[in-house]
Protein backbone atom coordinates (compact mmCIF):
# COMPACT_ATOMS: atom_id res chain seq x y z
CA UNK A 1 0.00 0.00 0.00
CA UNK A 2 1.43 3.53 -0.32
CA UNK A 3 1.59 5.99 2.07
CA UNK A 4 2.99 9.14 0.74
CA UNK A 5 6.58 8.17 0.91
CA UNK A 6 6.21 7.68 5.05
CA UNK A 7 7.59 4.26 5.51
CA UNK A 8 5.85 1.30 8.02
CA UNK A 9 8.13 -0.24 10.49
CA UNK A 10 5.80 -2.86 12.68
CA UNK A 11 7.09 -3.16 16.19
CA UNK A 12 6.02 -6.79 17.27
CA UNK A 13 7.53 -6.93 21.12
CA UNK A 14 3.47 -7.56 22.10
CA UNK A 15 3.11 -10.16 20.41
CA UNK A 16 6.00 -11.95 21.98
CA UNK A 17 4.20 -10.69 25.48
CA UNK A 18 1.07 -12.87 24.76
CA UNK A 19 3.39 -15.67 24.28
CA UNK A 20 5.53 -14.93 27.61
CA UNK A 21 2.29 -14.14 29.46
CA UNK A 22 1.33 -18.15 29.40
CA UNK A 23 4.83 -19.72 28.26
CA UNK A 24 3.67 -20.85 24.92
CA UNK A 25 5.35 -20.98 21.91
CA UNK A 26 1.91 -18.99 20.21
CA UNK A 27 1.98 -16.52 19.42
CA UNK A 28 4.65 -16.40 17.02
CA UNK A 29 6.39 -13.13 16.27
CA UNK A 30 8.32 -14.05 13.18
CA UNK A 31 4.54 -15.28 11.85
CA UNK A 32 3.13 -12.08 13.07
CA UNK A 33 6.08 -10.30 11.01
CA UNK A 34 5.50 -12.16 8.09
CA UNK A 35 1.63 -11.11 8.28
CA UNK A 36 3.01 -7.26 8.67
CA UNK A 37 5.67 -8.02 5.23
CA UNK A 38 2.41 -9.12 3.80
CA UNK A 39 0.64 -6.45 4.35
CA UNK A 40 2.87 -3.56 2.95
CA UNK A 41 5.03 -3.08 5.98
CA UNK A 42 8.49 -1.30 5.04
CA UNK A 43 10.13 -3.03 8.59
CA UNK A 44 9.94 -5.00 11.55
CA UNK A 45 11.18 -3.52 15.02
CA UNK A 46 11.76 -5.30 17.97
CA UNK A 47 13.28 -4.61 21.34
CA UNK A 48 15.44 -6.78 22.71
CA UNK A 49 15.19 -5.69 26.60
CA UNK A 50 17.74 -6.96 29.11
CA UNK A 51 15.20 -8.72 31.49
CA UNK A 52 13.85 -10.59 27.90
CA UNK A 53 10.29 -9.52 29.23
CA UNK A 54 8.88 -10.22 25.95
CA UNK A 55 11.46 -10.54 22.59
CA UNK A 56 13.87 -13.84 23.08
CA UNK A 57 17.55 -14.27 21.59
CA UNK A 58 16.13 -16.34 19.55
CA UNK A 59 13.23 -13.98 18.04
CA UNK A 60 15.52 -12.15 16.86
CA UNK A 61 17.71 -14.51 15.24
CA UNK A 62 14.75 -16.06 13.17
CA UNK A 63 13.43 -13.00 12.59
CA UNK A 64 16.68 -12.20 11.11
CA UNK A 65 17.08 -15.15 8.88
CA UNK A 66 13.57 -15.05 7.32
CA UNK A 67 12.59 -11.44 6.94
CA UNK A 68 13.01 -9.62 3.41
CA UNK A 69 12.00 -6.37 4.49
CA UNK A 70 14.37 -4.23 7.33
CA UNK A 71 15.25 -5.58 10.74
CA UNK A 72 15.32 -3.12 13.18
CA UNK A 73 16.62 -3.64 16.62
CA UNK A 74 15.49 -1.55 19.71
CA UNK A 75 18.39 -2.13 22.30
CA UNK A 76 20.44 -0.58 25.34
CA UNK A 77 23.79 0.27 24.70
CA UNK A 78 25.05 -2.68 27.02
CA UNK A 79 28.50 -4.40 25.99
CA UNK A 80 26.31 -7.48 26.44
CA UNK A 81 23.63 -6.24 23.89
CA UNK A 82 25.99 -4.74 21.59
CA UNK A 83 27.84 -7.95 20.89
CA UNK A 84 24.45 -9.82 20.14
CA UNK A 85 23.79 -7.04 17.27
CA UNK A 86 26.53 -7.51 16.25
CA UNK A 87 26.40 -11.36 15.79
CA UNK A 88 22.75 -10.61 14.55
CA UNK A 89 23.07 -7.75 12.39
CA UNK A 90 19.56 -6.35 12.45
CA UNK A 91 19.56 -3.52 9.54
CA UNK A 92 19.13 -0.85 12.15
CA UNK A 93 20.08 -0.67 15.41
CA UNK A 94 17.78 2.43 17.33
CA UNK A 95 19.79 2.73 21.11
CA UNK A 96 16.94 3.56 23.87
CA UNK A 97 17.45 4.13 27.48
CA UNK A 98 16.58 1.17 29.22
CA UNK A 99 14.90 0.92 32.78
CA UNK A 100 13.82 -2.53 34.15
CA UNK A 101 11.03 -1.27 35.88
CA UNK A 102 9.37 0.57 33.34
CA UNK A 103 6.37 -0.51 31.52
CA UNK A 104 8.04 0.96 28.28
CA UNK A 105 10.35 2.80 27.05
CA UNK A 106 9.74 6.31 29.39
CA UNK A 107 11.98 9.11 27.96
CA UNK A 108 14.71 9.73 24.85
CA UNK A 109 18.33 9.11 25.59
CA UNK A 110 20.55 11.41 27.24
CA UNK A 111 23.06 12.03 24.44
CA UNK A 112 24.60 14.75 26.14
CA UNK A 113 25.18 13.40 29.20
CA UNK A 114 26.78 10.20 27.82
CA UNK A 115 28.37 10.82 24.93
CA UNK A 116 31.73 9.11 25.21
CA UNK A 117 30.27 5.74 25.80
CA UNK A 118 27.15 6.25 23.10
CA UNK A 119 30.27 7.31 20.29
CA UNK A 120 31.78 4.11 20.85
CA UNK A 121 28.89 1.81 20.83
CA UNK A 122 27.77 3.45 17.38
CA UNK A 123 31.01 3.32 16.02
CA UNK A 124 31.22 -0.34 16.59
CA UNK A 125 27.78 -1.08 15.61
CA UNK A 126 27.98 0.68 12.14
CA UNK A 127 31.89 -0.84 11.75
CA UNK A 128 29.63 -4.23 11.43
CA UNK A 129 26.99 -2.25 8.98
CA UNK A 130 24.78 -1.40 10.95
CA UNK A 131 22.67 1.90 10.28
CA UNK A 132 22.60 3.51 14.19
CA UNK A 133 19.79 5.38 15.30
CA UNK A 134 19.04 7.22 18.64
CA UNK A 135 15.51 7.43 20.05
CA UNK A 136 15.67 10.77 21.47
CA UNK A 137 13.06 13.78 22.38
CA UNK A 138 13.08 16.59 20.30
CA UNK A 139 15.73 18.74 21.76
CA UNK A 140 18.11 21.06 19.87
CA UNK A 141 21.33 19.65 22.48
CA UNK A 142 20.29 16.17 21.82
CA UNK A 143 20.24 16.25 18.30
CA UNK A 144 22.85 18.33 17.76
CA UNK A 145 24.74 15.97 20.37
CA UNK A 146 23.47 12.76 18.10
CA UNK A 147 24.92 14.04 15.36
CA UNK A 148 28.47 15.11 16.98
CA UNK A 149 28.81 11.29 17.76
CA UNK A 150 28.11 9.81 14.48
CA UNK A 151 24.52 8.95 14.66
CA UNK A 152 23.13 8.73 10.96
CA UNK A 153 19.29 8.74 11.97
CA UNK A 154 17.38 9.94 15.22
CA UNK A 155 13.83 8.55 15.99
CA UNK A 156 11.99 11.39 17.79
CA UNK A 157 9.88 10.27 21.21
CA UNK A 158 6.39 11.18 20.00
CA UNK A 159 4.92 9.76 23.43
CA UNK A 160 4.77 12.95 25.07
CA UNK A 161 2.55 14.36 21.73
CA UNK A 162 0.49 11.00 21.61
CA UNK A 163 -0.11 10.88 25.79
CA UNK A 164 -1.34 14.71 25.53
CA UNK A 165 -4.60 16.46 24.92
CA UNK A 166 -5.84 20.12 23.79
CA UNK A 167 -3.18 23.12 23.74
CA UNK A 168 -0.41 20.78 25.46
CA UNK A 169 -1.07 18.45 22.30
CA UNK A 170 -0.16 21.11 20.06
CA UNK A 171 2.62 22.73 22.23
CA UNK A 172 4.37 19.02 21.91
CA UNK A 173 3.40 18.94 18.06
CA UNK A 174 5.19 22.23 17.82
CA UNK A 175 8.39 20.96 19.30
CA UNK A 176 8.22 17.72 16.92
CA UNK A 177 8.54 19.99 13.85
CA UNK A 178 10.52 21.87 15.22
CA UNK A 179 13.05 19.40 16.39
CA UNK A 180 12.46 17.25 12.84
CA UNK A 181 13.25 20.65 11.08
CA UNK A 182 16.28 21.24 13.19
CA UNK A 183 17.57 16.91 12.90
CA UNK A 184 17.38 17.17 9.27
CA UNK A 185 19.49 20.27 8.93
CA UNK A 186 21.92 18.43 10.79
CA UNK A 187 21.82 15.63 7.82
CA UNK A 188 20.15 13.07 9.93
CA UNK A 189 17.32 10.82 8.98
CA UNK A 190 14.70 11.28 10.54
CA UNK A 191 11.95 8.60 12.46
CA UNK A 192 9.22 8.52 14.77
CA UNK A 193 7.62 6.49 17.22
CA UNK A 194 5.65 5.60 20.54
CA UNK A 195 2.13 5.92 21.40
CA UNK A 196 1.42 6.46 17.64
CA UNK A 197 -2.42 4.89 16.87
CA UNK A 198 -4.71 6.14 14.78
CA UNK A 199 -6.20 8.55 16.57
CA UNK A 200 -3.27 11.05 16.39
CA UNK A 201 -1.94 9.63 13.36
CA UNK A 202 -3.18 12.90 11.41
CA UNK A 203 -1.29 15.08 13.59
CA UNK A 204 2.26 12.90 13.57
CA UNK A 205 2.33 13.26 9.85
CA UNK A 206 2.10 17.02 9.81
CA UNK A 207 5.86 16.58 11.27
CA UNK A 208 7.93 17.62 8.32
CA UNK A 209 11.36 15.17 6.61
CA UNK A 210 10.04 12.18 7.97
CA UNK A 211 11.05 8.87 6.85
CA UNK A 212 9.84 5.89 9.27
CA UNK A 213 7.44 5.57 11.62
CA UNK A 214 8.07 2.89 14.23
CA UNK A 215 4.18 1.57 15.52
CA UNK A 216 3.48 -1.13 18.21
CA UNK A 217 1.25 -1.19 20.45
CA UNK A 218 -1.69 0.06 18.85
CA UNK A 219 -1.22 -1.96 15.79
CA UNK A 220 -1.14 -5.04 17.85
CA UNK A 221 -3.95 -4.33 20.27
CA UNK A 222 -6.31 -3.61 16.85
CA UNK A 223 -4.97 -6.85 15.07
CA UNK A 224 -6.66 -8.56 18.36
CA UNK A 225 -10.01 -6.80 17.71
CA UNK A 226 -9.86 -7.05 14.24
CA UNK A 227 -9.12 -10.71 13.97
CA UNK A 228 -11.65 -12.12 16.93
CA UNK A 229 -14.55 -13.01 14.73
CA UNK A 230 -12.00 -14.93 12.51
CA UNK A 231 -10.63 -16.56 16.03
CA UNK A 232 -13.85 -17.10 16.77
CA UNK A 233 -15.36 -19.00 14.24
CA UNK A 234 -12.47 -21.10 13.30
CA UNK A 235 -12.42 -22.90 16.90
CA UNK A 236 -16.23 -23.14 15.72
CA UNK A 237 -15.51 -24.45 12.90
CA UNK A 238 -13.03 -27.17 15.22
CA UNK A 239 -15.76 -28.08 17.30
CA UNK A 240 -18.42 -28.42 14.98
CA UNK A 241 -15.87 -31.27 12.49
CA UNK A 242 -14.98 -33.40 15.87
CA UNK A 243 -16.74 -36.16 15.55
CA UNK A 244 -14.86 -38.65 18.08
CA UNK A 245 -16.39 -40.01 21.51
CA UNK A 246 -14.93 -40.18 25.03
CA UNK A 247 -11.49 -39.72 25.70
N1 LIG B 1 10.10 3.31 19.00
C1 LIG B 1 10.79 3.07 20.14
C2 LIG B 1 12.20 3.55 20.22
C3 LIG B 1 10.21 2.36 21.21
O1 LIG B 1 10.91 2.13 22.34
C4 LIG B 1 8.89 1.85 21.05
C5 LIG B 1 8.29 1.01 22.13
O2 LIG B 1 8.98 -0.20 22.20
C6 LIG B 1 8.22 2.12 19.84
C7 LIG B 1 8.84 2.87 18.84
C8 LIG B 1 6.83 1.63 19.59
O3 LIG B 1 5.97 2.28 20.48
P1 LIG B 1 4.46 1.81 20.57
O4 LIG B 1 4.45 0.37 20.98
O5 LIG B 1 3.87 2.72 21.61
O6 LIG B 1 3.86 2.00 19.22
Amino acid sequence: MKCRGFKLGVNVDHVATLRQARGTVYPDPLEAARLCEKAGAHGITVHLREDRRHIQDADVARLRKALKIRLNLEMAATPAIIAIAIRMRPDEVCLVPEKRRELTTEGGLNVCGQRATLRRAVARLADAGIVVSLFVDPERRQLEAAAAIGASVVELHTGAYCDATGSRAQRELRRLIAGACYAHGLGLQVNAGHGINLANISGILRIPWLDTLNIGHSIVARAVLIGMRAAVREMLKAMAGYRGGLV
